[in-house]
């Protein structure tokens, strides 16, 4: 099947038309998108337009390769704003992110929170405070990880949730197995993700932090709309268990079945098209 042929821009398949059976509970929740390009300005147009209808809404945001080009995006839409709408959405914008590396301080290039600020805090103007991850050098990585779970149920709901999606089924960092009741917590991260994140500490899976701080499924599935967003042929194998297995701690992932509002927005090569 040429799924590439069949996704224009701007337009959705149903599951219905994908390669393979598909667990019911993603019918009418599955976007796809003809390449990564197009799935990211789709994301971002989605998000845009949410931050229109309510510039005060509670954001949860990730990282990642596959977050790249889509705020790369959401930062040319938001920038072609009228300004007096700009500097409204600059003063009300909140947003948590969802983890952390151990050990590694904001100012760090390789911190989520540098590339946090490097690709969505700087170019949009927004302070320190209104762009909250967790602090990689806490004195006490569990406390600080109670605290941020305590500071995002002060702001009130994650009103939506993006997500990305790791090799081995994690979201944030919940790595396998985990529940759907894990809180906030520091843990250790898998072989897996150290080898998939190593790019960014020199090629070697064991320069990485061996800890992080993340938010746990407890806190994700509490957000009222979820973004979950998978590109390339690499994730092909874990996106397919996601969509045709039942929920299960060995693919924290799965979790987000059971979520009203959880939605997958992937590209014909995630689905191995
Ligand atoms: C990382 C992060 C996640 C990210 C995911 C996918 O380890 N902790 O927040 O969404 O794995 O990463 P990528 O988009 O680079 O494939």
């Amino acid at each position: 099947m040429d799924l590439r042929s069949r996704c224009h821009p701007g337009q959705s398949l149903s599951v219905a038309a994908l390669p393979f059976t598909v667990l019911p509970c993603w019918s009418g929740r599955v976007q796809v998108a003809s390449d990564a390009a197009v799935l990211a300005e789709r994301v971002a147009t989605s998000l845009a337009q949410a931050l229109e209808a309510d510039p005060g809404r509670i954001l949860g945001l990730a990282t990642g390769r596959t977050m790249e080009p889509i705020y790369a995006a959401l930062v040319r839409k938001l920038g072609a704003w009228p300004a007096q709408q700009q500097a409204d959405l600059r003063r009300r914008w909140r947003s948590f992110n969802l983890d952390e590396y151990v050990g590694l301080a904001a100012g760090d290039p390789r911190s989520f929170a540098a590339t946090m600020r490097q690709q969505l805090g700087d170019p949009l103007g927004l302070g320190q405070a209104q762009l909250r991850l967790p602090d990689g050098r806490a004195e006490d990585p569990g406390q600080e990880a109670s605290h941020y779970g305590q500071a995002i149920a002060d702001a009130g709901v994650l009103s939506l949730q993006l997500l990305g999606l790791g090799l081995n089924g994690h979201v944030g960092f919940n790595e396998p197995p985990c529940l759907a009741s894990a809180a906030c917590r520091c843990l250790e991260l898998s072989a897996s993700t150290r080898e998939q994140n190593s790019a960014d500490f020199g090629g070697d899976p064991m320069a990485g932090p061996s800890l992080a701080i993340t938010l746990g499924l407890a806190e994700i599935l509490q957000a009222q709309r979820i973004v979950l967003v998978v590109s390339g042929g690499g994730k092909a194998r874990i996106l397919r268990r996601l969509l045709q297995d039942p929920p299960d701690p060995a693919l924290p992932a799965s979790w987000l079945q059971g979520h009203p509002g959880a939605e997958l927005w992937v590209d014909a090569a995630a689905l191995g098209a």
